[in-house]
């Protein structure tokens, strides 16, 4: 490897645990503190905005609404059926899991996966609160903690703009798909290329 090489690649592994360290401080803050000031949008007002069923957010757990972040709503194109298995990348406190949850029922399973301790926490409990069986499992989107085949309908909302490795997160949700298996994501992408201070400030990818 040249010497040049090995300085991007020291350069890149800086930035991403720079970047990994702001969005567990950020997420951290939305689960513990969701009345807080973030540069995206949270809670009711959110869910509202992205067009949830306003009577799935009157049945779904309050504290699972206000930690709610997300730019989009991926249940629209879901079509998920009873006793599939759906797995929910960047869980969160768990309200997309939850909505899946109850199109999946008690013959179904949803597992979450979320980076962050406290978000699992806060799902975990949302999920007992809501009555459903949504599972969370610390783990990263980029080496996804789920076997190979095993899921039929992937789900996620605003998280895989947050990686720093798009590529691999898309090869591991193909790794874990059953064959025919389909993906529903809401996410952000850019037409244009993004300034270089915008890539380089975490605060603003962690968003
Ligand atoms: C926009 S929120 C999604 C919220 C969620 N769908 C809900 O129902 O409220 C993004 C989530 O992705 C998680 N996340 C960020 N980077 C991650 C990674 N590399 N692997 C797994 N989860 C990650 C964050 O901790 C955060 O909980």
């Amino acid at each position: 490897m040249t010497g040049t090489t090995t300085d991007t690649l020291e350069h890149q592994a800086s930035l991403e645990a720079t970047l990994k360290g702001e969005i567990l401080r950020m997420y951290e803050e939305v689960a513990t503190q969701p009345e807080g000031d973030f540069h995206f949008f949270t809670g009711r007002e959110a869910a509202e905005l992205f067009d949830y069923d306003p009577a799935l957010l009157d049945r779904a757990p309050p504290e699972a609404i206000a930690s709610f972040a997300g730019v989009g709503n991926p249940h629209l194109r879901s079509r998920l059926e009873k006793g599939q298995t759906v797995l929910d990348l960047g869980s969160g406190a768990g309200l997309d899991g939850i909505i899946a949850a109850w199109q999946v029922g008690p013959s179904g399973a949803v597992i979450g996966i979320d980076l962050n301790p406290a978000m699992c926490e806060r799902a975990r409990a949302n999920a007992g609160a809501s009555g459903t069986q949504l599972q969370c499992r610390e783990g990263r989107m980029e080496d996804i903690p789920v076997e190979d085949d095993s899921v039929d309908v992937a789900i996620s909302n605003g998280v895989i703009n947050l990686s720093f490795q798009k590529r691999k997160v898309i090869r591991e949700l193909f790794r874990v798909l059953k064959p025919g298996g389909r993906i529903s994501i809401t996410d952000i992408v850019s037409a244009k290329q993004l300034s270089q201070n915008i890539v380089n400030d975490p605060k603003l990818w962690a968003s």
